[in-house]
């Protein structure tokens, strides 16, 4: 699989820590609060620049802040981190996504200055976007983008589409322009129905048109998800590897490398019933040393190899990973 040489492209949560509560989120179940099982860090620059050195950062192409479970703005060294690798690499293409609510606007207008492109998530007008991205508040993220904006940041308005907004795509696209946003992005990876509940479990409101009954609370879904296993597929599928293609890997908060976000799941505490794969992906990782910070780049990447041993086993359950095989795995 890669070497660490030919790594051209890195996918990070530098944090998984945030103030928001999206219903959709693995950092919370539909709105209340639970923890299925990872860990709530942020990575610091200097085990950042441990892990990545100058050299390595100078042969990047491409660098993106996403994550799972937590926001690029609840790093205390976030905007450093950017400032390192900008410092060693002046053609670095840097891509941030972000609820954009928290910090000053000293934060906002420094993060500037290293040229990233912003992905600010505002999912429709003041009276829509709580809905999906509850914890946060509208005004403060178009304020905290402005101030972006006017110190000369590039921002993308990020919208992800639900029933409840999508009748504002228009406004929102045309505020963007005003804003002068650079773009306007739609997003829809299909996770847009879900009942949503409050941090404690009750229910608040719905999301578009969820397929199953309206559970009692959040603690009865819970319950039915972890008594439901998740479904094997038995299609056979050609794997082509979206990491391996764009030379790319995932580090999450904790320093641990992964091929992609999708198996950076906590995979060894993270909750089987919550992550379907999750077992699987638990029984091919025994014993491996993928932490960066502990064991280095080169020794944390060395697992790969399993992964991509795992694509040779014609069925999930003779060993094929489900993870990839959902993901990546092209009809035959
Ligand atoms: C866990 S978030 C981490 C990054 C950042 N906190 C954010 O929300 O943009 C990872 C990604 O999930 C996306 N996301 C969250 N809820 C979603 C939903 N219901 N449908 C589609 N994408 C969603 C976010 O837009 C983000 O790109
Ligand atoms: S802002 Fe991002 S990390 Fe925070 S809850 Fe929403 S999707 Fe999850
Ligand atoms: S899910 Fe598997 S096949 Fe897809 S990018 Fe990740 S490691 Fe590669």
């Amino acid at each position: 699989m890669l070497s660490v040489d030919n790594i051209k492209r890195l996918d990070l949560e530098i944090s998984s820590n945030c103030v928001a509560s999206c219903p959709m989120c693995p950092r919370n179940f539909y709105g209340m609060k639970h923890n299925a099982g990872y860990t709530v860090t942020s990575i610091s620059l200097e085990n950042f620049k441990k892990i990545f050195n100058e050299q390595f950062v100078s042969r990047l192409e491409h660098v993106r802040f996403n994550g799972n479970f937590g926001d690029f703005n609840t790093n205390p060294e976030a905007v450093e981190i950017v400032e390192y690798l900008r410092h060693n690499n002046r053609h670095l293409d840097i891509d941030i996504h972000t609820n954009g609510h928290s910090r000053d606007s000293n934060f906002w207008k420094k993060l500037a200055k290293s040229d990233p492109m912003v992905h600010f998530a505002l999912d429709g007008l003041q009276d829509t976007h709580h809905l999906h991205r509850i914890g946060t508040s509208w005004s403060r993220v178009i304020k905290n983008a402005q101030t972006f904006i006017d110190a000369g940041g590039r921002a993308t308005w990020k919208m992800i589409v639900f029933e409840h907004n999508k009748h504002q795509v228009s406004q929102c696209s045309e505020l963007a322009k005003d804003m002068n946003f650079r773009a306007f992005e739609l997003a829809n990876d299909g996770r847009d129905n879900a009942f949503v509940f409050d941090e404690n479990g009750n229910h608040s409101h719905t999301i578009g048109s969820p397929p199953h009954r309206k559970p009692v609370d959040a603690h009865e879904l819970l319950q039915w998800k972890a008594e439901h296993d998740w479904q094997v597929e038995t299609e056979e599928k050609k794997i082509v590897c979206q990491a391996l293609k764009e030379k790319r890997i995932f580090m999450s908060s904790t320093g641990d490398i992964f091929p992609c976000c999708w198996l950076g799941f906590s995979p060894t505490k993270y909750s089987d019933a919550l992550y379907h794969g999750n077992r699987q992906q638990k029984e091919l990782m025994n014993n491996v040393e993928n932490n960066a910070i502990t064991h280095g780049l080169e020794k944390a990447v060395s697992w790969f190899s399993r992964v991509q041993e795992s694509w040779r086993k014609k069925t999930i359950k003779e060993g094929r990973l489900h993870r990839c095989n959902l993901h990546c795995g092209k009809r035959l």
